[in-house]
């Protein structure tokens, strides 16, 4: 099997809560227990609703959160275990991220060539005419004209700055790439070409890229495996090809029933059950709130993970492999009808 780029196990991360909380002792669990590993070369799309963790996760994948607990280790190495001083170098040029608002992460007074050499001048990659050389080769990899090389940020337009921060983020030849929300801020208009330069460079250079959108069907079109997340746990990974009708948790089928193809439209699976916080996470199964299939178990411990072959997922009563979407709308509505007796 060839080794992961980078590998998390059991990381947790609990910030205290920003409202403080009654007594002030709040804590939020923004990822808990998770486990996961990123291998050369692959697309993999991390979708949950808003607050789950997926930030977090792209944030301790890159090196830039800190786990509470657990361990992340980046070619081999445990990071938080090695100086930080080593840690910064290897992350630096292993990783690059890339984030939803590119006005508000690049730094408005560089011009565009300052910005995408900074990481060069940082890690002192070659001499300093071999840095422009990499700066000219960066901007025409991302499709900036040359003649915007002088130019600040704010003379940009939103995808011309995505296309900078791109750049800047490939500049010291990474494995993997971190996009966390990369076109939410963008105009849907040119939305599409930003995603497709990403896909573009990713076969292109051989990159790992981490993609995290609210837009899930973008993320099932672009990604080798789908990673759901529930309240700060990943709840299951999925080969993107299955994620549609053969996901087994129920989560993730409520989640992708939301938006259903235009030649075949159905009828979304309705969430009706209180949305639990992430300061008071329930016992058991997080997702056993708002589950029609939630029963004293759920309630009880939390599934662990199973399955096999890339498709590994955590729950007590899973989505049988062969059941179609339309069919458990149809469990749903039977469910909810059922006397508040007989449910389980
Ligand atoms: N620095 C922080 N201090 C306190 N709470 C935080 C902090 N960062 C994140 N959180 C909380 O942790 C949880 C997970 O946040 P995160 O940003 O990872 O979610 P997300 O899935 O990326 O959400 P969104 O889709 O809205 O971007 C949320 O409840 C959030 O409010
Ligand atoms: S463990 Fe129970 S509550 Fe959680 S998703 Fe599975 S059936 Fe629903
Ligand atoms: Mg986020």
């Amino acid at each position: 099997m060839t080794p992961s780029i980078v590998e998390l196990r059991d990381v947790h991360v609990v910030h205290k809560a920003r409202s403080g909380g009654l007594f002030g002792r709040d804590h939020v669990h923004a990822l808990t227990a998770a486990d996961l590993a990123i291998a050369p070369g692959e697309t993999v799309g991390i979708v949950g609703e808003s607050g789950c963790g997926k930030s977090t996760l792209a944030k301790v994948l890159v090196g830039v959160q800190r786990p509470t607990a657990g361990s992340v280790t980046f070619r081999g190495d445990d990071l938080w275990a090695t100086a930080s001083v080593r840690r910064r170098t290897a992350l630096g040029a292993g990783v690059g991220m890339i984030f939803q608002d590119p006005s508000t992460a690049l730094n408005r007074r560089l011009t565009v060539r300052q910005i995408v050499r900074d990481p060069l001048d940082v890690h002192r990659r070659g001499t300093s005419a071999e840095r422009d050389g990499r700066v000219r080769e960066l901007l025409g990899l991302v499709g900036l004209p040359k003649a915007l090389a002088d130019v600040l940020p704010g003379q940009l337009s939103g995808g011309q700055r995505q296309r900078v921060a791109i750049a800047r983020a490939l500049a010291l030849e990474p494995d993997l790439v971190v996009a966390d929300e990369p076109t939410s801020a963008l105009d849907v208009s040119v939305r599409a070409q930003i995603l497709n330069l990403l896909l573009d460079l990713k076969e292109r250079l051989g990159l790992a890229l981490v993609f995290v959108s609210h837009d899930i069907q973008t993320v099932r079109r672009m990604s080798d495996r789908v990673v759901t997340m529930y309240l700060g746990r990943i709840v299951e990974e999925t080969p993107a090809a299955d994620v549609l009708d053969r996901s087994r948790h129920p989560y993730t089928r409520a989640l992708f029933s939301a938006t259903p193809g235009l030649l075949d439209p159905i009828d979304p699976i309705p969430l009706i059950g209180p949305v639990p916080s992430a300061t008071r996470p329930p016992s058991g199964c997080p997702f056993r709130t708002r589950c029609w299939r939630a029963d004293d178990v759920c309630a009880g411990t939390m599934p662990d993970f199973e399955g096999a072959g890339g498709h590994v997922f955590r729950c007590h009563h899973p989505v049988r492999e062969d059941q179609s979407t339309h069919d458990l709308v149809r469990e749903v509505a039977v469910q909810e009808a059922a006397p508040a007796t007989l449910r389980a």
